[in-house]
């Protein structure tokens, strides 16, 4: 069965650890005197060796023939924690595991002593991954630990941890591997393989993976598959291309799709990979301009900067899209890249997939567009009056777009005839955008009291610029009166979205509400349309 390198390939020793010498030389050393700490914090970016040295400690304390600060690897108690059999080793992954519930249940096991090993320990991945409910459960037991139990928390964004947490921890900071570290182990990996690889190659390969040898070693299997003999620089590039970018193609196939379920799964993923928010969102605008210039011209040439492969996937792509949903895609990453500047990004790029992906929720003119030509294709299609009784109907053109042009000399090409001022001022009185945060919110409050939780249930909330807009029932706002009940709510919203925001009441924007709450954007254009004289007719 195939095994993926970076597995096949993890370390079992603390001296086949490379790179992490003030990690495994003092672990090492400690172990050799006996010294065992209750908590460790072992930090860094992702790939670096957290798992894997996580992994050799809870081995080394518990080897029936430990030497030199090493686990043996053969014992019972080693091959046991390697195959999961030795049930005192406990991982847990905090991204999926996130509730309360899950560290309580695992407080209460600790009480226990471990049933073979001399140590029961309790290895928790990505732990700012848990909730504020579930930290303070933790932070308990880091207070009194027991003396069979130790705990390696490891995650790598240590600035979302409590104080009080990191305080309790013996810490362990995981550095970026070096390059030539890096495309040394590359070469022995493929030693072992019976591959061969040039050493450009392999630099190149290190380079890219930007210190974390878990990403030089997919890279490298990514590049093992396409290979036919040597691997070459060459192959690299063009592999490495094609992998860094496959998931922009996979989130513009999930856009003209509608999935959104699709594309917040993959963006989970991206995130807990360790994804930049920010650096993700210009990928993908500078994507979809390339899939604009695709789109609209016979041959953008090197206005688009991918080549080969990738560059034939994209036409691809540009090919299935319709010209609304790219425009609408471009928009939308641009305010979001403007807007996270202040806004939490990955709430941020939530919050656009899913517009994106359901174009009915957003009032921007993009979006209407792009319901517009879904209509189109539906069957109901817009077209213009006849100039005179004898000239048939002639259907509206299909929006020609100047190119190659910057996107913002765009809209006024693609906006709908009339009134283009009026949506976009309409928009930005709605600015205020879903707080999706806001259950996790209510459930901190309702951690602390749970009637004041109570207060909130079926509540909702909304942020326009530093502003938390409460939508929730008379009593709720009562209890916000009370200044203490005020700093509570502020410091929950900073426990949980790191920001402070200033608190009030959510109203929907006036006009709204004249127009009547129920009318569709969409039927607002259409009846726009008609006033100026547009005929809609059904086919
Ligand atoms: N310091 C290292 N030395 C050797 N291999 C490493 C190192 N760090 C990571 N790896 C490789 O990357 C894989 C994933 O590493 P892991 O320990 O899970 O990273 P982290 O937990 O820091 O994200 C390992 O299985 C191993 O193949
Ligand atoms: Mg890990
Ligand atoms: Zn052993």
């Amino acid at each position: 069965m195939y095994q993926a390198l970076y597995r096949k390939y993890r370390p079992r020793l603390f001296s086949d650890v490379i790179g992490q010498p003030q990690v495994t030389v003092t672990l090492k050393n400690e172990l050799k005197a006996g010294r065992v700490s209750h908590a460790y914090l072992f930090t860094g970016s992702h790939g670096t060796g957290k798992t894997t040295c996580a992994k050799i400690l809870a081995k080394a304390v518990n080897c029936l023939e430990p030497a030199d600060g090493d686990p043996c690897g053969v014992c019972s108690m080693c091959r046991g924690v390697d195959d999961g059999s030795v049930l005192d080793v406990v991982e847990i992954d905090a991204a999926s595991n996130n509730g309360v519930d899950s560290i309580r249940s695992l407080i209460e096991e600790s009480g226990f002593t471990p049933a073979l090993a001399r140590y029961r320990v309790y290895i928790i991945d990505e732990v700012h991954m848990l909730s504020v409910a579930a930290f303070n459960a933790l932070l308990k037991t880091l207070e009194e630990p027991p003396a069979h139990v130790i705990f390696i928390l490891a995650t790598t964004e240590v600035h979302k941890l409590l104080p009080t947490i990191v305080s309790r921890c013996q810490r362990f900071d995981f550095r970026r591997i070096a390059p030539e570290d890096i495309a040394a182990r590359l070469e022995w990996v493929c030693g072992e393989e019976g591959l061969s690889i040039d050493r450009d190659a392999a630099m190149l390969l290190a380079v890219t993976a930007d210190g974390g040898m878990r990403d030089a070693l997919s890279l490298l299997d990514q590049c093992v598959s396409r290979a036919e003999g040597r691997i070459t620089a060459d192959l690299v590039t063009e592999a490495v291309g094609l992998a860094g970018r496959k998931h922009l193609l996979l989130f513009a196939e999930q856009i003209q799709n509608g999935d959104r379920t699709a594309a917040l799964e993959l963006l989970d993923r991206l995130y807990r990979s360790g994804k930049d928010m920010g650096r993700l969102c210009e990928e993908l605008t500078s994507f979809f301009r390339s899939l604009m210039l695709m789109k609209t011209m016979k041959d953008p040439g090197s206005m688009v900067s991918a080549v080969g492969e990738e560059r034939k996937s994209m036409e691809r792509a540009a090919l299935k899209m319709d010209l609304s949903a790219i425009l609408h895609g471009l928009e939308a990453f641009q305010t979001a890249l403007s807007r996270m500047r202040t806004a939490n990004k990955r709430i941020e790029m939530e919050m656009t997939l899913i517009r994106l992906c359901t174009p009915e929720l957003d009032i921007s003119p993009e979006a209407l567009l792009r319901r517009v030509e879904a209509l189109e294709r539906g069957g109901v299609r817009l077209a213009a009056q006849p100039k005179s009784a004898e000239e048939p109907p002639e259907p509206l053109p299909e929006p020609e777009i100047p190119a190659p042009a910057a996107p913002d000399e765009l809209r006024p090409a693609v906006r709908p005839a009339r009134g283009p001022a009026a949506v976009s001022t309409e928009a930005l009185s709605r600015s205020a955008q879903p707080f999706a945060a806001w259950p996790e919110i209510i459930a901190v409050m309702k951690d602390y009291s749970s009637s004041v939780g109570a207060a909130f249930a079926g509540s909702a909330a909304y942020v326009s610029g530093e502003y938390l807009l409460i939508d929730a029932p008379q009593l709720a706002f009562d209890l916000l009166k009370r200044p203490s009940q005020r700093d509570r709510m502020r410091e929950a919203v900073r426990q949980v979205t790191g920001q402070v925001y200033k608190l009030g009441p959510y109203k929907p924007p006036k006009e709204d509400a004249e127009k009547g709450e129920k009318e569709d954007p969409l039927d607002a254009l259409v009846r726009d349309l008609k006033a100026d004289g547009v005929e809609i007719v059904e086919s």
